[in-house]
This record gives structure tokens, C-alpha cells and sequence, in this order.
């Protein structure tokens, strides 16, 4: 066979910036305004931006989209002002609104309605749901329109918005449709954190800890010195956290060497096949990150019961994970029923989520699982006894925190 006659071998650089800040919207304060314009220079033209806001803030900050209008109006200076090009869009929150397609229809009708160009914003403030569905709309829109997030959860400032995919759910699968679209930027805008409801709150700390778990021991020591702390949702670890964990994701991105997900290894799905199994059989009243916490313990357990993890570091991390105050949500019905029904059958919609994660990474299983605090490893099959049993020590373990 002849071989090729010409080959080129191209490494693209990005840029992902992460800014944090507080009370960004407030008039004075410079954080949007950079993030808005980063770089970019397009004097003569005006910098058109179409925003969207995640209606469960409403609640808390009835005067948002005021605000957003306003700090948005008075970024007139320079030679290309800000047009913000219609009043913001207020998207219901939620996983909701990612199975709703008539949302993404109702997006891209807006972008094409008030013409946004390829150097046209889209901003988004809300929670993980909205990012997704927003972005995902944006993403697909002119191939990819720039895209300033806010996060507004401690989930999503310290995880899903910080990196680089959106994705809405089809065929009653999470985020079956979706892009790989690194945002203009993010603003981590610590206020929002305070309106979030504390089950949501500390739940988005489990992706602390599966960020730790994976790739980093000093941040375990961090969260296992400041587990009571964190339990309470005390302001200062809580920021922390998030920033920490938020730091270690866009890293992990950036010197990983698969920011976009090319190859099998998954360090930050750990725990997440039977946590994306157990949204969809909870009917996703199970948050996101009390559905990781559970798959965390899964997969803990069955990396002991193979011999990956020694015992008294399942322990370790187990105390850690209790003392955080994110297993106490756990033990309710329908999760025990879930992994009872697993436990025994093969079949059971649970463990559907091991053979559609296969299926998901092209044939070959590929399972992150960690061997010490802050170091994992790639695990290519499953050993169904031992799975059986990690299913039956979570479930021990899940009584246990119930008792
Ligand atoms: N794209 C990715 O890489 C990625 C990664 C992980 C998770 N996710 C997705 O993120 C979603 C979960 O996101 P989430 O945990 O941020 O929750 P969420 O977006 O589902 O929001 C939960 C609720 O909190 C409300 N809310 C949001 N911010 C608030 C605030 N500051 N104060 C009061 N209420 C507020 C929302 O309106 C909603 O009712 C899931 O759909 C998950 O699949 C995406
Ligand atoms: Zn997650």
C-alpha cells in the first residue's frame, strides 16, 4: 500500500479562563467586562450580547435581569460598546429544561431573530441545567457562537461550568446530545452560592471530592481538615472548594491530554456511570452530585473488594465523605432500591449504566478507579461478584449513616 505523501501534525492551542469574583454585576466591579471582551479587538463594531437566565434565581434576586441590563449598559467605552440585543431570556432551571427540546428551538429562533454573529456573545447566568441547554444552542448555532458562562451552583462553579461540553438529554439519556465547546469564559460569581438551597449546595461538594480523590492528595488533606466545616457550609471552605476544585478540573483539561474526550480514560467520570443511572431511575429528584456521591461509594467499594484500594484508605475516604454531610442524604428508598435490585440481578437498570458507558466510549469499558487519595488508575473489565459485593458494603454503609 502506498503510504501517504504528505502527513501535517498540528497542535491547536485555547484559552480557558476562569475568573471569580463577587457581586460581578455590580456597577465598578471590572470582572464581566474583561471576561465580556477578553482579547478580542473588533473596533467599529458594536459587541453584541443576547443573555439568558436561569428563572430559579428569580426567587432570590427578583432584580437580576435589571441588573444585568444595567451592568451591561454602561460598557459603552472604547471603540466597540456592548449591545445587549434583546430583554434576557428566563429559562426555566432544573434538569427540566435539558429534556425540553422546544427550549433549544426557542433559543436558536432568538439568535437568528436579533442576528447574532460569530462575534456576538451569548451570556448565561444560572445553574449546571442551563449552562448545558444554553450552551448546547449556542454551540450549534453558527457553529459555535462565543459563549460567556456564570455559574451560579457550587456544582457548577466548581465543575460542569468550568468545563468544556454542554449537552441536553434524548432518547431518556443524559446528555445524549451535546459539544465539546470551550466557553469565551467563565465568571465564578461567589454570591450566587449564598440564595443556593443547602441540600444543592453541599451536594455540588461531592465533585470536590471526586476531583481530589483523583487527582489530588493536599486538596483530600484540605477537605478532610475542613470536613465539619464544609458540613455546615461555612462560607470560607465552601469558597475554597469550589475554587480549588474548580482549578484542578480546568487543569486536568488543560494537561490531561484529552481535553476533548478523544481517547477512553475519564478521571473526572469517576463514579459517574451508576450516577447517571440513578438521575434517570430517581426521575432526576436525586441532584447531580448526591447521585456521584453514591457512585463514588459504588466504585470505592469494588476498587477494595479487587485489592486496589487498601481498606484503611476506604475507611479514610468514607469518614471524609460522611463528615462532609454528603452521604446523610443518601439513604432514601429509592436509591437502596436501586442498588438492592443490582445486587442480585444482572439485568437490573442500574448496572444498564456500566453496558451504556461501554457502549458511550466506542466498546471498551474504561473505568476510573482510585488506588490511593489523589491517585487513580484505568480498570478495563468488571468482575461481577466483586461488583455484587462493593453493592452490598454501599449498602451496609448507606444503612449505617441512616441508623
Ligand atoms: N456539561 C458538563 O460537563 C456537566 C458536568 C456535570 C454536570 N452537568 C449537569 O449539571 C446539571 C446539574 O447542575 P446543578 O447542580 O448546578 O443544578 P441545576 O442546574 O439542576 O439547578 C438546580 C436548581 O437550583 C436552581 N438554582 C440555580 N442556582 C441557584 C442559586 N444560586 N440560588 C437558588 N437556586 C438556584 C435552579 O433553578 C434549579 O431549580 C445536570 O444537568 C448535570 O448533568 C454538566
Ligand atoms: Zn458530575
Amino acid at each position: 500500500m502506498p503510504s501517504a505523501t504528505h502527513q501535517f501534525h498540528v497542535t491547536p492551542q485555547f484559552a480557558h479562563r476562569i475568573l471569580f469574583t463577587e457581586n460581578a454585576l455590580q456597577l465598578g466591579n471590572p470582572t464581566l467586562e474583561e471576561a465580556l471582551r477578553g482579547d478580542a479587538v473588533e473596533a467599529g463594531e458594536s459587541l453584541r450580547v443576547f443573555a439568558c437566565i436561569d428563572d430559579g434565581l428569580r426567587a432570590s434576586f427578583p432584580n437580576l435581569a435589571n441588573e444585568l441590563t444595567g451592568a451591561l449598559e454602561s460598557m459603552q467605552d472604547g471603540a466597540t460598546p456592548v449591545e445587549l440585543v434583546a430583554p434576557p431570556m428566563m429559562i426555566p432551571g432544573g434538569e427540566a429544561c435539558k429534556n425540553d427540546w422546544s427550549i433549544v428551538e426557542q433559543l436558536w429562533k432568538n439568535f437568528y431573530a436579533h442576528p447574532l454573529s460569530r462575534h456576538s456573545c451569548v451570556l448565561v447566568i444560572g445553574g449546571g441545567a442551563v449552562l448545558d441547554v444554553v450552551g448546547f444552542a449556542a454551540a450549534t448555532a453558527h457553529r459555535g457562537l462565543r459563549l460567556l458562562r456564570m455559574p451560579t451552583t457550587t456544582l457548577s462553579q466548581g465543575d460542569s461550568g468550568v468545563g468544556v461540553k454542554c449537552g441536553v438529554n434524548r432518547f431518556g439519556q443524559k446528555n445524549w446530545l451535546g459539544a465539546f465547546a470551550v466557553p469565551w469564559a467563565v465568571v465564578n460569581d461567589l454570591a450566587f452560592l449564598r440564595s443556593q438551597p443547602e441540600r444543592d449546595r453541599r451536594a455540588g461538594l461531592a465533585e470536590a471530592l471526586k476531583v481530589a480523590l483523583v487527582r489530588d492528595a493536599k486538596f483530600f488533606d484540605y477537605l478532610e481538615q475542613h470536613a465539619e466545616a464544609l458540613q455546615r457550609l461555612d462560607e470560607e471552605p465552601v469558597q475554597y472548594a469550589v475554587a480549588e476544585g474548580a482549578r484542578i478540573h480546568a487543569e486536568h483539561i488543560a494537561t490531561g491530554g484529552d481535553p476533548f474526550e478523544m481517547g477512553s480514560g475519564r478521571p473526572l467520570d469517576f463514579g459517574h456511570w451508576s450516577a447517571h443511572k440513578l438521575e434517570q431511575l430517581t426521575d432526576f429528584q436525586l441532584p447531580h452530585g448526591e447521585a456521584v456521591a453514591v457512585g463514588m461509594m459504588v466504585d470505592l467499594h469494588y476498587a477494595e473488594q479487587v485489592g486496589l484500594l487498601a481498606m484503611e484508605d476506604l475507611d479514610r475516604i468514607q469518614r471524609v465523605a460522611r463528615r462532609m454531610g454528603l452521604l446523610a442524604p443518601l439513604a432514601r428508598p429509592e436509591v437502596v432500591h436501586a442498588l438492592e435490585a443490582a445486587v442480585d440481578n444482572p439485568a437490573a437498570p442500574l448496572l444498564r449504566g456500566l453496558e451504556e458507558f461501554r457502549l458511550h466510549l466506542g466498546g471498551e469499558l474504561c473505568l476510573c478507579m482510585v488506588t490511593v487519595p489523589g491517585v487513580s488508575c484505568d480498570i478495563h473489565t468488571v468482575d461481577s461478584a466483586a461488583l455484587r459485593g462493593a453493592l452490598r458494603a454501599t449498602l451496609v454503609l448507606l444503612e449505617d449513616v441512616r441508623s
